[in-house]
């Protein structure tokens, strides 16, 4: 159980991750900051604490970032405006820079075949690749699909390499409550740190310990910008000026690994 004193701010915290991730963090012992676009209309419970922002505005999110020990982030743009590269990406570049050196522990939620490089995920794998250059401890998760499980497929396996990009629940499924809870314990599981992996259930129990499945997966190499098995098929020479100097900055702000 965390200490009453963690306090964790849950990025989307009104969508349909980050509910149960709020729920979870409060079973789970965190004082939980909720961050949200507009109070009046957040329907959360009433010992979360609402903090008003918009991911798209780093200058809205020095307030909302303050005093946190860790942040799972499980926000997601749509197809209408601003799109992936304002909300996937941009969320974490802003939420990064405005904790200005602040090293809370982060887990963050893209997305099973995120390393497909058919362009919708690209910007999901930018983030990523913001949080590694970070050097901040993490644990990056890339569910499966949501809804499509079955009730008795509850046993957790973790997946390395993105190889699943059907784009289609054949690549594997996951239960939105299950996913929460694998990202709020992953928090504070020294198991689950430095690792990012594709999540999805199988039919079975659960396990009850999350580190037995944590544990034996590779950890992100220091200084590199993908996770631990992926395909190198993003060079960064190829990247976006904008990108690069992204990654530059946030590695200078956090002190991050030399070597992206
Ligand atoms: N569906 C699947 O099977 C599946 C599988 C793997 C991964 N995913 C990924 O999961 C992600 C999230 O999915 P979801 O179903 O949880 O989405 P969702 O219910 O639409 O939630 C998105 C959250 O992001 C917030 N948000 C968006 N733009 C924002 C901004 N500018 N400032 C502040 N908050 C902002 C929303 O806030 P508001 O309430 O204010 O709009 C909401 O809380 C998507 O990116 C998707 O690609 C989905």
């Amino acid at each position: 159980m965390a200490q009453a004193s963690q306090r964790l701010l849950v990025v989307g915290a009104t969508g349909s991750i980050g509910r149960p991730v709020v729920i979870a963090g409060l079973a789970e012992g965190y004082a939980v900051r909720a961050l949200v676009r507009d109070a009046r209309r957040a329907r959360l419970p009433a010992r979360v604490e609402l903090a008003v922002g918009d991911l798209t505005r780093a200058q809205t999110l020095r307030d909302v970032v303050a005093d946190v020990d860790a942040v799972v982030f499980t926000h997601g743009s749509n197809v209408r405006p601003p799109g992936p590269e304002a909300v996937d990406y941009g969320a974490v570049r802003n939420v990064l820079l405005a904790l200005d050196g602040q090293r809370p522990r982060i887990a963050l939620m893209t997305a099973i075949s995120t390393t497909d490089r058919k362009g919708a995920h690209d910007w999901k794998r930018r983030g990523e690749r913001l949080i590694r250059a970070s050097g901040l401890d993490h644990t990056i998760v890339r569910p499966g699909w949501f809804d499509y499980n079955d009730a008795d497929q509850r046993r957790l396996v973790m997946l390395q390499g993105d190889s699943r990009q059907t784009g289609t629940p054949r690549d594997g499924v996951i239960a939105r409550d299950q996913l929460a809870l694998v990202l709020v314990r992953s928090l504070r599981s020294d198991a689950a740190r430095g690792k990012t992996f594709e999540l999805v259930a199988e039919h079975g129990p659960e396990q009850p310990d999350y580190d037995t499945v944590f544990g034996p997966l590779e950890a992100d190499a220091p200084g590199t910008l993908d996770g631990a098995r992926d395909t190198p098929n993003m060079p960064l020479a190829d990247e976006p000026a904008q990108v690069i100097a992204d990654l530059e900055r946030i590695r200078a702000i956090f002190k991050g690994p030399a070597r992206v």
